[in-house]
């Protein structure tokens, strides 16, 4: 896992954006792979500037949700679907068709989860994973006790969860407790990962990410399973931390024998 030590929400968000959109450069056909959430909207709307400013393309890029809420019709504001359009899809040229999400309404749904995966597998894989973390540590709807190689499947949301969404939802209204998600297997296949997590709210869940033991109690510490994962805190979300020294100077270093062409 790489920690990278930000000094606030902006400055990781321009990071993580311009990350995404080197790799874009290099690779015009990306497959990306989405969060939805408070925490990934500022690099959508840097993407989707950038994409104004004639500096990206995203026509041949191939996108795969992480997540969606079971039976929560697509046009629901709070479905994943409606959050995707809204902040990202409806401002850049990518191809309806080339745009994925978990299957989360009608039948057959095992079936129909396992072809995600098909399909994440025959677009060649995710390059670019980008994550959120829940304050109860789940990554996607992965929840506390998830199969550190779960596939795509229907979770139940925890209590802790519903209570950190029920933000999103107007008195009385009714709040799915069920959703599909890429498992934790089908997240660590990705070639590289990118997590973004802010505020103190974050902070007990990257502690037990980043410094606990892996465990299926945390599902964002079976990201220290994977070789391309990097972390991008605010000082809040990294405050439990007890090796931020070391993180910061490890960063250093490789920023140095990055400036001398070295890597
Ligand atoms: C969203 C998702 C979730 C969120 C997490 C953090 O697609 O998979 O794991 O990333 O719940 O949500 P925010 O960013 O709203 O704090």
């Amino acid at each position: 896992m790489e920690i990278v030590l930000t000094n606030t929400p902006e400055e990781a968000t321009e990071l993580v954006a311009s990350l995404i959109l080197d790799c874009l450069g290099e690779k015009p056909d990306l497959v990306l792979g989405l969060a939805t959430g408070s925490t990934p909207i500022g690099v959508y709307r840097r993407l989707v500037e950038a994409y104004r400013r004639g500096e990206a393309d995203f026509f041949q890029v191939r996108t795969f949700n992480l997540d969606e809420y079971l039976d929560l019709p697509a046009e629901h504001p709070q479905s994943y679907r409606s959050f995707m359009w809204r902040h990202l899809f409806d401002h850049i040229n990518i191809p309806r068709e080339n745009v994925h999400f978990p299957p989360s309404e009608g039948a057959n749904l095992l079936r129909r989860c396992e072809d995600y995966d098909k399909a994440i597998a025959g677009a060649g894989g995710i390059d670019i994973q980008l994550l959120g973390i829940g304050s109860n540590g789940h990554i996607g709807f992965n929840e506390p006790t998830s199969s550190l190689r779960s596939r795509t499947r229907i979770k139940t949301l925890t209590e802790k969860t519903l209570s950190d969404n029920s933000r999103f939802y107007k008195e009385g209204e009714i709040q799915p407790g069920l959703a599909v998600t890429m498992g934790i297997g089908t997240i660590l296949d990705a070639r590289q990962i990118l997590l973004q997590a802010f505020g103190s709210k974050k902070a007990e869940a990257l502690r037990a990410a980043v410094e606990g033991p892996v465990s299926s109690i945390c599902p964002g510490s079976a990201l220290q399973l994977h070789p391309r994962a990097t972390l991008f805190l605010d000082p809040e979300a990294a405050s439990l931390l007890r090796l931020r020294e070391y993180y910061r100077r490890t960063r250093q270093n490789e920023e140095a024998l990055r400036r001398q062409g070295r890597l």
